[in-house]
């Protein structure tokens, strides 16, 4: 079997690139970094996994297209990458002081362009290569907005992907398709993209191996979940037959 998975090179995508390449599965990494990538790549070949690296950057379309043309097939397509927030190189997290009114439409179209727009190329770019019972899998979060946490950016760009993904996984049931596509939503993850800030909130944050575990069997299990939006517990969210009642 073969997997790629987007922004593997650290956080959750590389921790699922260390579950799924211990299952002897190999491993391409979609990095936009060459050099981050290939340190990647090592860590991952010090553990007996067989891993590439693949130029991929949400951001330059033509990069997933020579991407793509450089895959002969696959079996997974993860959608890791992400941004939480319009990128600032001097704060990479999420700023949760932010609020609603501070976010400008700019803000927005940054976040979509990576978190929507890029994953919806890669989709329809690799979807030609994905074989008759493979499987796509977006990595998403919860999208109602709360006291606690409500980012704008954020969670309307992953709104926008979850649509997205139902959509798709619609056409799949409609054509007859064995293909599946369906989203995690694997709960709070210490990572770069909240400033490893898990101390906050003691308990409720997953380390990324707990989260890459989760996603890896859920993605390799042998349940039909096209369609389905599956949060950290097992719970199934959504998913389209619910929409078309
Ligand atoms: N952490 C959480 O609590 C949590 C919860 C639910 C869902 N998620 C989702 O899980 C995914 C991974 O997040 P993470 O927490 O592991 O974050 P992370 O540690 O910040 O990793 C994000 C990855 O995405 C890559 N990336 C960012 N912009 C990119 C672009 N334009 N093109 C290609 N790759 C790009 C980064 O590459 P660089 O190293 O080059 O920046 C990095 O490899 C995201 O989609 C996020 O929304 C996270």
């Amino acid at each position: 079997m073969k997997a790629l998975i987007t922004g593997a090179n650290k956080g959750i995508g590389f921790a699922v690139a260390e579950t799924l390449g211990k299952l002897d599965i190999e491993i391409l990494i979609g990095v936009r970094s060459a050099s981050r990538g290939q340190k990647a790549v090592e860590k991952l070949s010090a553990q007996g996994i067989i891993a590439h690296c693949i130029k991929i950057d949400l951001n330059n379309f033509d990069t997933i297209h020579k991407a793509a043309k450089e895959v002969d097939q696959l079996d997974l397509l993860i959608n890791n990458a992400g941004i939480p927030d319009s990128y600032k190189a001097d704060c990479p997290d999420l700023d949760q002081r932010k609020t609603t009114f501070d976010y400008t439409t700019d803000d927005l179209i940054e976040t979509m362009k990576v978190n929507f727009f890029g994953t919806h190329e890669i989709i329809k770019s690799f979807l030609p290569k994905l074989v008759e019972n493979g499987k796509i899998v977006n990595i998403t979060i919860p999208i109602q907005p709360n006291n606690f946490w409500h980012p704008l950016a954020y969670q309307t760009s992953k709104a926008a992907q979850n649509i997205m993904a139902m959509t798709y996984a619609l056409e799949f049931k409609n054509m007859g398709s064995r293909k599946q596509i369906f989203s995690i939503m694997p709960g709070g993850v210490a990572t770069d993209l909240n400033g490893q800030t898990a101390g906050a909130l003691d308990g409720y944050f997953k380390s990324p191996k707990e989260a890459g575990e989760l996603i890896a069997k859920l993605a390799l299990d042998t349940e039909n979940h096209n369609g389905q939006i599956i949060q950290f517990d097992g719970k199934i969210v959504t998913d389209y037959e619910v929409q078309l009642r």
